[in-house]
């Protein structure tokens, strides 16, 4: 509908239509009122023109109808925005299950991305028509933001953290991806290319893409190399929790509060471990800031979401 405006942007995305609904909806509402408000103010003007005469304005003391009428017709109006603004947010914050899972790292100034199966791009993203896509993103230096207008996805990338975002193509196509943070001189440069593909042709891009080590196999090969291994085990000597099966579950911590293991909170415990210690595990554990680059820790992760839960309920947060 909109695709011959040149200001609007193409609808590529299962959400995209949704958003741009809520969207009409603020600028018809807004410009209402708008013209309602000049409408009266022009009106007015002529209304109460000044008379011939020493005419005096009457009192006016109140009416209860129109105080209802402004408070409450407002509050509706609001109201509906809120709640249609809300459920937009949970619907483009809550990722659904398999989705392609992609990792993003920003950088002054370009955008490195890797599959799941190891292919590496540097400002291009193809990806498979019809199937989610959670970006894992991180900044190596300053915030950047991933902005791409044709799926209504924008998203901070932040240093030290993660944030992520999920859409689903529903159009092939090649599509312009922005930083939308300014993050120093060339902030303008940093654009690139999300390549929206059949499913049979992305699993030809793929094959045909130079495959690096895949991450949760690089992942495996730091986790042995750091030796991770000889804290974190089944066992009564075990110094750290076992890690196998940790993602997504909720866990005590020292202080008595809870959290659920995200990628965040894995990050953390890998930069500053004792800052939310698993409750029953000692202070022991030493900080991988500044070891571990940013793509080593998103490997680490990798391989610690791809560890089979054991069959047995191992005891982390538990008192020992
Ligand atoms: Cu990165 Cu602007």
């Amino acid at each position: 509908m909109w695709e011959d405006l040149p200001l609007f942007p193409e609808s590529a995305s299962s959400l995209s239509g949704e958003v741009d609904a809520l969207y009409v909806f603020l600028i018809a509402v807004s410009a209402f009122f708008a013209l309602l408000i000049c409408a009266l103010v022009v009106g007015f003007t002529f209304k109460y023109r000044r008379r011939p005469g020493n005419e005096r304005a009457s009192r006016i003391e109140g009416s209860l109808a129109l105080e209802l009428a402004w408070t409450l017709i407002p509050l509706a109006i609001t109201m509906v925005i809120f709640v249609w603004g809300a459920r937009l947010y949970f619907a483009l914050s809550l990722a659904p299950e398999d989705c392609l899972e992609i990792q993003v790292i920003g950088k002054q100034w370009m955008w490195k991305l890797q599959h799941p199966q190891g292919q590496r791009e540097i400002n291009e993203l193809h990806i498979p028509l019809g199937r989610p896509v959670r970006l894992t993103m991180t900044s190596e230096d300053v915030i950047h933001s991933f902005f791409v207008p044709a799926f209504r996805t924008k998203m901070d990338v932040l240093p030290n953290r993660y944030s992520s975002v999920w859409f689903e193509p529903t159009r092939t196509g090649r599509y312009h991806l922005f930083c939308a943070e300014y993050c120093g001189t060339k902030h303008s440069e940093m654009i690139g290319t999300v390549h929206v593909l059949e499913p049979h042709e992305y699993e030809r891009w793929l094959r045909g893409a130079v495959a690096g080590e895949a991450p949760a196999e690089a992942g495996r090969r730091l986790y042995e190399a750091q030796r991770c291994d000889t804290c974190h085990f089944a066992g009564p000597e075990a110094r750290g929790p076992v890690l196998a099966g940790l993602f997504g579950r909720r866990v005590q911590l020292a202080d008595g509060s809870t959290v659920v293991v995200d990628e965040n909170h894995l990050r953390e415990s890998i930069v500053a471990p004792n800052a939310r210690l698993t409750a029953g595990w000692q202070a022991i554990m030493p900080t991988y800031a500044g070891l571990l680059r940013e793509e080593e820790i998103l490997q680490l992760l990798a391989y610690i979401k791809s560890l089979p839960a054991p069959e047995v309920e191992p005891r982390n947060g538990d008192g020992r």
